[in-house]
C-alpha cells in the first residue's frame, strides 16, 4: 500500500495518471483510523452525518459547529488520507464573507485540508473567493441533497434535457463553472452514467462519483451504507460490503444473555484483592502483614 500522504495536488494528478480516487465519509476517530489505515484516499466529513449519525430525514439542519466537532475527531485519526469538510446548508450561500469564515473554521479549528460545497453556476463566485485565499474546494453537482425540497426528494438529476436546474445541459454548465472557478475536484451525485462520463471527459479536474457510474475518476460512498449500519433506506447506487448492524446486534444479544445468566464476567475478567499473608508473631510485637 502507498503510505505517502494524499494532498490536494496529488488528487489533481490522479486524473492525468489515470489512477482512481477512493473516498468515504467518516464522522469519528475509530472509524477514521480504520479507513485511513486501510488506504482510503479521501475522508469526507459529510453533512450526511445529519442522516446516518443524527437520525434526521435531511441534511439541512446540520450546523458548522457540528461539522467542526466531527472534523476534529477525524483529523486526529488521519495519517495519510486527505480530510475534507462539508460546508452545510446556509453556511456559504448567504454571503461570500460567511463562506470564507465558515470554510476557515473547518481548516483552523477542524483540521480540514479542503472543503466541499454543493452547486454549480450559482456558487462559482464563492468557489473563486475561497480558492483565492488558498482554501481548496471540492465541488458537488447533480443530486445535491441540500436542494432536496427544490428537487422534490433525493431524485436522480440530468435525465431531462435543458438548462433548467437539474437539466442535462445545465449540469454540464454547472460542472464547467465549478472547474473554471478553481475547484480541484468535483463530486457527481445521482446522474446517469453517460452524463457523468461526458462531464469526466470534458473536465480537467477529477470527478468523484456517487450514483454516477464507473466512468468517473473516483468513487465515494457513505460509510454507514457500505457497512450496513444505516437501514432506513438503501440507495440503489450504494453497495453494502458487510452487515455490521447484524454483527453488532448479535454481539450485543450475546452480551445481554451472558449478563442475565451470569456467564459474564468470569474470573478472568475480575480483579482480586491482594492476598493477606499472616506472618508469625514477631517477638513481643504484633503480627506482621504482607501483601502476596
Ligand atoms: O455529505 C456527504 O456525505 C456527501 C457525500 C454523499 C458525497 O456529500
Amino acid at each position: 500500500m502507498n503510505l505517502q500522504k494524499v494532498t490536494v495536488p496529488e488528487i489533481s494528478r490522479r486524473k492525468r495518471d489515470g489512477k482512481k480516487i477512493s473516498m468515504l465519509t467518516a464522522y469519528d476517530y475509530p472509524f477514521a483510523r480504520i479507513l485511513d489505515e486501510a488506504g482510503i484516499d479521501v475522508l469526507l466529513v459529510g453533512d450526511t452525518l445529519g442522516m446516518v449519525v443524527q437520525g434526521l430525514d435531511t441534511t439541512l439542519p446540520v450546523t458548522v459547529d457540528e461539522i467542526v466537532y466531527h472534523l476534529k475527531m477525524v483529523a486526529r485519526a488521519r495519517t495519510r488520507a486527505l480530510v475534507v469538510g462539508d460546508l452545510p446548508f446556509l453556511s456559504y450561500q448567504v454571503s461570500i464573507e460567511e463562506a470564507l469564515r465558515n470554510a476557515g473554521r473547518m481548516m483552523k479549528e477542524g483540521g480540514a485540508e479542503a472543503v466541499k460545497l454543493e452547486g454549480g453556476v450559482n456558487v462559482a463566485a464563492t468557489i473563486a473567493a475561497l480558492t483565492a485565499v488558498d482554501i481548496p474546494v471540492m465541488g458537488h453537482v447533480g443530486l445535491t441533497p441540500q436542494s432536496v425540497h427544490r428537487m422534490g426528494g433525493h431524485k436522480v438529476q440530468g435525465k431531462k434535457r435543458g438548462r433548467a436546474p437539474g437539466g442535462r445541459e445545465r449540469l454540464l454548465e454547472d460542472a464547467a463553472a465549478v472547474e473554471e472557478a478553481g475547484a480541484f475536484a468535483v463530486v457527481l451525485e445521482g446522474i446517469p452514467l453517460d452524463l457523468a462520463a461526458e462531464i469526466t471527459e470534458r473536465l480537467s479536474i477529477p470527478t468523484i462519483g456517487i450514483g454516477a457510474g464507473v466512468r468517473c475518476d473516483g468513487q465515494v460512498l457513505v460509510l454507514h451504507d457500505l457497512l450496513g449500519l444505516f437501514d432506513k433506506f438503501a440507495p440503489k447506487f450504494s453497495k453494502r460490503y458487510v452487515n455490521l448492524k447484524e454483527i453488532v446486534g448479535g454481539a450485543v444479544r450475546q452480551y445481554v444473555s451472558e449478563v442475565e445468566s451470569g456467564a459474564f464476567p468470569t474470573d478472568a475478567h475480575s480483579f482480586h484483592s491482594p492476598k493477606v499473608v499472616e506472618k508469625p508473631l514477631a517477638l513481643g510485637g504484633r503480627p506482621a502483614r504482607s501483601a502476596g
